[in-house]
């Protein structure tokens, strides 16, 4: 754990400018700074970074965060490391709440050193090798690719990395993967005698590689287990190299092997990027739509093939939205994507990219495979099927194709559909959880709205005003007590959405941050309106309660002191006209 009070002195000290320049060119543009989007594909930008709300937010595809929030989704980094990568610039040091946490993390640097020394050995050691030269260009492979993709040779012999480093015991070289320790304590290369396929996270450091054994032999691809470095459900072969044709394409291709990526690259279909031998997660899904409106699933056409496809339609439904296309390519069953471009060239091999099934066109033919429709017994099978899969699929529209696809096939009507699969009538795509408590409360949103701007205001809103039972009145109490307490004394809206970081209020409050970033704020409006906007909760909570009382009046009559707080109601009622501030 971080404390939250080392964040706000971080994001005190840095310049979300600075940050975001270190990725991006930034073209200054009336107060604030814009960019072409880097998560999502455009030709105009609509990327703006606010040096006064220290905030950035894409009015294309509606990113939006802190400095912090901008090199988590940038370079793909967790949170710790976004801080310390932040701090690291600042010159500042991170101060670890827990003790582990910091074994663990300054660990990391010199493992991420080592890894860069041993590629650079494998390459090297590549030049040298006319073996693992001629295995390459066999494979069809010019220089310039497998320099584009670092590829390397590690030379056979069990000791090769004692070469580079001069301790081979320092157990860095064990902790990332390189080396294993055998019984008895013996260490030896865990590569040897392969083509190294280095794996690189955003910012380009190697995290991990894939070593081929050149010919035939077992196993054929051997990867870097996972380390404080690589975990093989977030990490994508070849997304670095793949960037800008993602970009420019606004499509990504998703194949299942190193050579795939490579072998596509060399025929100039540069979108390609690969899981690293493990099925699909949400995580590769969601990083992956963050580059490209339409991800291609593209699965060799065996049985396997299917599978993974599977796999990765699970994977994809709670991430796919409505403006996205998630599709699956299969290939014929003789050919991988490395095999099919060789013998029928990019060309070809888009066109059948281009006519991949569709998501939910996919997923209707794995729920009706198997069954017999023309029974009753098919026909529930089928609906029974989708349930979990059904309830998952967060987009709404794309859930509606489905249940009106699944009524056809089944006989059901789609309210059955619906009610079977117990789905909701309507589906909140991005809303919290806790938003749907209650009524949603435009005042009480919008007194968050005002004080996220300015949270010297917190002081002036009466505790009675706020609203109970609310998601909004919860994180208005939370944002109203923390100012009070001086645990927030920062300025800007990424100072506030990193100080709500893993709490029930996040989504929301980020949500507001998003709404708001879209409107040019200044001090003096924002007093009035936040004194406006009180004075009528005021108002409306007056009203709220002659009302109940004039109520209980009709109904059951009034106890004596309810007669006299009505009475004093109406009259604070009459006193104040409305829209006035306070
Ligand atoms: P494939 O067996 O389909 O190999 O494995 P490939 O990609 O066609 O490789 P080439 O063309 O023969 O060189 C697909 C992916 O599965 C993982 C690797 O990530 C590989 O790229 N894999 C495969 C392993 O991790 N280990 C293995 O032994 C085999
Ligand atoms: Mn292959």
């Amino acid at each position: 754990m971080i404390p939250d009070s080392f964040i706000q002195e971080l994001l005190g000290r840095v310049d979300i400018i600075d940050v975001v320049e270190r990725y991006l060119p930034l073209k200054k543009a009336g107060a604030n700074y814009v960019a072409c989007c880097p998560f999502h594909s455009e030709k105009t930008p609509s990327f703006s970074v606010s040096p006064t709300k220290q905030f950035y937010h894409c009015f294309g595809c509606g990113a939006h965060g802190s400095a912090i929030g901008f090199v988590m989704e940038y370079a793909g980094l967790g949170f710790v490391e976004s801080v310390e990568e932040l701090a690291r610039h600042a010159g500042m040091q991170v101060p670890f709440q827990r003790t582990e946490d910091r074994r663990l993390k300054t660990e990391a640097a010199p493992l991420t050193e080592v890894m860069s020394q041993a590629a650079k050995h494998y390459k090297e050691q590549l030049k040298v090798s006319p073996k693992a030269i001629d295995y390459l260009r066999g494979r069809g492979l010019t220089g310039e690719i497998a320099a584009r993709f670092g590829l390397g040779y590690a030379p056979d012999g069990w000791q090769g990395l004692a070469a580079i480093f001069s301790d081979y015991q320092n157990k860095a070289l064990v902790e990332c993967g390189l080396v294993i320790e055998g019984e008895g304590g013996k260490r030896y290369d865990r590569f040897r005698d392969r083509i190294m396929f280095p794996i690189l996270d955003a910012r380009g450091n190697v995290i991990g590689f894939g070593g081929r054994v050149i010919g035939q032999g077992e196993p054929k691809y051997l990867n870097s287990p996972e380390t404080p470095l690589f975990e093989k459900g977030r990490e994508l072969y070849g997304l670095l190299q793949a960037r800008a044709a993602i970009r420019e394409e606004d499509c990504v291709i998703v194949v299942e092997g190193y050579m795939d990526v490579v072998a596509l690259a060399q025929h100039g279909v540069g979108n390609a990027v690969a899981t690293l031998g493990t099925a699909t997660t949400p995580v590769h899904v969601h990083k992956l739509l963050r580059h490209a409106d339409r991800v291609i699933f593209c699965f060799d056409g065996d049985n396997a093939g299917r599978k993974a496809a599977a796999r990765a339609l699970e994977a994809s439904l709670e991430q796919v939205a409505d403006n996205k296309t998630v599709a699956f390519l299969f290939l014929p069953p003789e050919d991988d994507p490395d095999s099919y471009v060789r013998a029928h060239g990019a060309e070809s091999f888009r066109r059948l990219a281009r006519q991949a099934v569709p998501l939910t066109d996919f997923l209707m033919q794995e729920l009706k495979a198997g069954k017999d429709l023309a029974t009753a017994e098919g026909r529930s099978q089928l609906v029974h099927a989708a349930k979990p899969l059904l309830g998952r699929l967060q987009a709404q529209l794309l859930r509606l194709q489905v249940v009106k696809q699944l009524a056809q096939a089944s006989g059901f009507s789609q309210a059955e559909i619906e009610s079977l699969c117990e789905l909701p009538a309507v589906v909140r795509q991005r809303a919290p959880a806790r938003a749907a408590r209650g009524a949603p409360s435009p005042m009480a949103r919008k007194l968050l709205r005002l004080i996220v701007q300015q949270p010297g205001l917190a002081a002036r809103l009466p505790a009675e005003l706020i609203p109970e039972g609310l998601a909004e009145g919860d994180a208005l109490a939370a944002l109203v007590s923390d100012v009070a307490n001086g645990h927030l004394a920062g300025e800007g809206l990424g100072m506030v959405l990193e100080h709500f970081r893993g709490t029930q209020h996040e989504p929301l409050i980020s949500a507001i941050l998003g709404e708001l970033v879209e409107q040019e704020f200044d001090e003096e409006s924002t007093e009035a309106v936040f004194a406006d906007t009180v004075e009528r909760l005021r108002q409306a909570g007056i009203r709220g309660e002659i009302d109940a009382l004039n109520a209980k009046q009709k109904s059951v009559g009034l106890a004596p002191d309810e007669v006299r707080r009505l009475q004093q109601l109406l009259a604070q009622k009459q006193s104040v006209k409305p829209g006035a501030s306070a």
